[in-house]
């Protein structure tokens, strides 16, 4: 959502820009745009709807010389997606532009004062309010740009990441940030931005995280500097990026999302690896063992998390109740923000997010320990700020993910949720050793069961063929095969557009076995639990109105085999462990009928991968 480059240096700007911008396709837009500030000074601005392709190809003819930029896509928040309203936006007087990630709350008003002192508005977007706000107060108060910049920001509210140059002055970038990312990349005598690392991985992996309320001034040959908006210099933390270029690359597959579902033997070996120690004996999680008392105390957990990530949350209350005897709630971040929670300093509050960006989960996460909960994250991105806002955590480790829909990560989260549950259980003795002991080491096992199950794809490619103009599906499932139905049905209608329900399926007869006919297939996931008979019932249901029924089955199922008019079979594993092999065919299964239909799996249409606004 929304995506920011800069560069500051004797590299060719233009192609570091727009190769930067084309790596921050991932996290969805709809327009984008560059600014170049020439070696005499001249600020160029060029933008455009659509794709980074359509900007390049506009700006084909146009003067592209450059000692340094700042560039931008962006996902419409205030204002239609046009060529207009897209980034960068200028100062009225044309002295500065500015790029912004976010959305600024109070823009109205500001928008009405500076038009009350004669300011004149080309677009509809808070983006343009505030560079404004920024010139008129340089104008006004005769000061620097640092100065106005920082005055402007403390009238601000909202959430923003913002980088801005001016005409006349090919030597400085200035950026800054609140509750949106930005990282500062240092190069040999060059200097980079980006909203994550990814635009300038191949050129320096130092970066320097700039925090909320930062400044980060960006000037040639010399030292980062960063400032508060009170003029203080903060320490500039230098740190290293953990991932590499050949992780954003699609490595043979035809998309991204098809590479990160065959990925998931060796991201979920990578997440396990060193946390399941002694020969699978033990469970080693240095985020809950640096905590034991916390953990030891807690009475109840709350997960905060939102799509994808909130399913993974419902599997970890399963986990974490079934191993730990612990209650857990599960709240979608963006309610429990505007909840009122009553949270206890003996409640444990876990903040699920691939991206470690996402803004309901960070405003959660705030409210959780400001009523003196103690906060765990768990991520995929490094250095994010949600790990960084949490007291402690662990990371899934992965690696990017670049498709828009969230396989490896979401497989990534339940295994993290399965050791957490693991390690809770050793700390708290609500599992006995040989018990720690046999899940641990199916665990272990489960990256081996995942390759096995990928072997379905071509049964799955050649099945979804046959549903591929389906108009709306049912995803049903029970006990640990719930969430993994809503995260089907999740991953159906964001890529292929088809309208899709996840439901339990006992609760189908209260409503949507009406939608049952022969025009609606069922995907049904029925692995062998303890459930198992209750859902038979239930495909006994379906199949009676006439519907067709897709069906999850372990391998050597006889029952189902006779309902179905197809099944999927998937290895035998523990069914604390099932979600991480169910969901695997869901995934081709959503991957293939998308690509049937002829979408953009990795971009679907209106999606953002980091939604970093409310
Ligand atoms: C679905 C998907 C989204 C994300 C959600 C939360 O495939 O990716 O539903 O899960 O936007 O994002 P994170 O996990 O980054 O907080």
């Amino acid at each position: 959502m929304c995506g920011i480059v800069g560069y500051l240096g004797d590299g060719n700007v233009y192609e570091i820009l727009i190769n930067g911008l084309k790596r921050l396709e991932y996290r969805g837009y709809d327009s984008a745009g560059i600014a170049l500030v020439s070696p005499e000074g001249k600020l160029n601005v060029y933008k455009t709807l659509g794709k980074v392709s359509n900007l390049e190809a506009y700006c084909r003819d146009k003067n592209l010389t450059a000692r340094a930029g700042i560039a931008h896509t962006r996902w419409a928040t205030h204002g239609e997606p046009s060529d207009c309203n897209a980034h960068p936006h200028y100062s009225e007087d044309g002295r500065l532009a500015l790029v912004h990630n976010g959305t600024i709350e109070n823009y109205q008003v500001l928008r009405e004062a500076l038009q009350q002192h004669g300011c004149h508005f080309s677009t509809q977007t808070d983006t343009e309010v505030l560079v404004q706000l920024i010139e008129y107060i340089r104008t006004s108060n005769s000061c620097t740009l640092i100065e106005a910049v920082r005055e402007a920001l403390k009238q601000v509210v909202g959430a923003y990441a913002v980088a801005i140059v001016e005409r006349g002055n090919p030597d400085t970038i200035i950026a800054a940030r609140k509750s949106s990312p930005l990282v500062v990349g240092i190069g040999d005598g060059e200097t980079f931005l980006g909203s994550d690392g990814t635009p300038f991985i191949e050129y320096t992996d130092k970066v320097v995280y700039v925090q909320d309320d930062e400044i980060a001034v960006i000037t040639r040959d010399q030292p980062l500097k960063i400032i508060n908006l009170d003029n203080e210099e903060t320490k500039v933390d230098v740190k290293k990026l953990e991932f590499s270029i050949a992780q954003l690359e699609k490595g043979g597959y035809d998309h991204f999302m098809l590479k990160e579902i065959f990925e998931q033997p060796s991201t979920l070996t990578d997440c396990i690896r060193g946390r399941v120690v002694d020969n699978a004996q033990r469970v080693l999680l240095n985020g809950v063992f640096d905590h034991k008392e916390k953990f030891m105390d807690c009475n109840r957990i709350i997960v905060v998390a939102c799509g994808t990530s909130w399913h993974a949350g419902l599997l970890g209350k399963q986990l974490i109740q079934d191993l730990c005897a612990i209650p857990v709630e599960v709240e979608y971040a963006s309610e429990f923000r505007y909840s009122h929670p009553v949270i206890t300093e003996r409640d444990i509050v876990i903040a699920v997010s691939q991206s470690g960006e996402t803004a309901d989960t960070l405003a959660a996460i705030q409210i959780a320990k400001a009523k003196g909960a103690f906060v765990y994250g768990i991520s995929n991105v490094v250095g994010a700020s949600i790990p960084r806002e949490t007291h402690s955590g662990t990371y899934i480790h992965v690696g990017p993910e670049i498709g828009v829909a969230s396989t490896k990560a979401f497989t990534g989260q339940v295994t993290v949720f399965t050791l957490l549950a693991l390690a809770i259980a050793q700390l708290r003795g609500t599992l006995t050793q040989p018990q720690i002991a046999e899940v641990s080491g199916h665990l272990q096992q489960i990256p081996h069961y995942v390759k096995e199950t990928l072997k379905l794809n071509d049964k799955i490619r050649q099945l979804s063929l046959i549903y591929t103009y389906a108009r709306n599906f049912l995803y049903l499932g029970r006990g640990y095969s719930y969430p993994v139905a809503l995260e089907g049905a999740l991953k159906l209608k964001e890529i292929s557009y088809i309208h899709a329900e996840g439901y339990p399926a006992a609760e189908m007869k209260h409503g949507p076995i009406a939608l049952i006919d022969s025009e609606m297939p069922s995907v049904i996931i029925a692995p062998h639990d303890h459930l198992y008979d209750k859902i038979v019932s239930n495909v006994q249901q379906v199949k009676s109105r006439g519907g067709s029924i897709i069906a999850i089955v372990t391998k050597g199922d006889t029952v189902i085999r006779d309902l179905a008019d197809h099944v999927l079979e998937v290895p035998d594993v523990p069914e604390c462990l099932t979600p991480l092999i169910t969901s695997i065919p869901l995934q081709l299964l959503s991957y293939y009928i998308a690509i049937n239909k002829g979408k953009d799996v990795d971009m679907p249409r209106n999606l953002a991968k980091s939604v970093t606004v409310e």
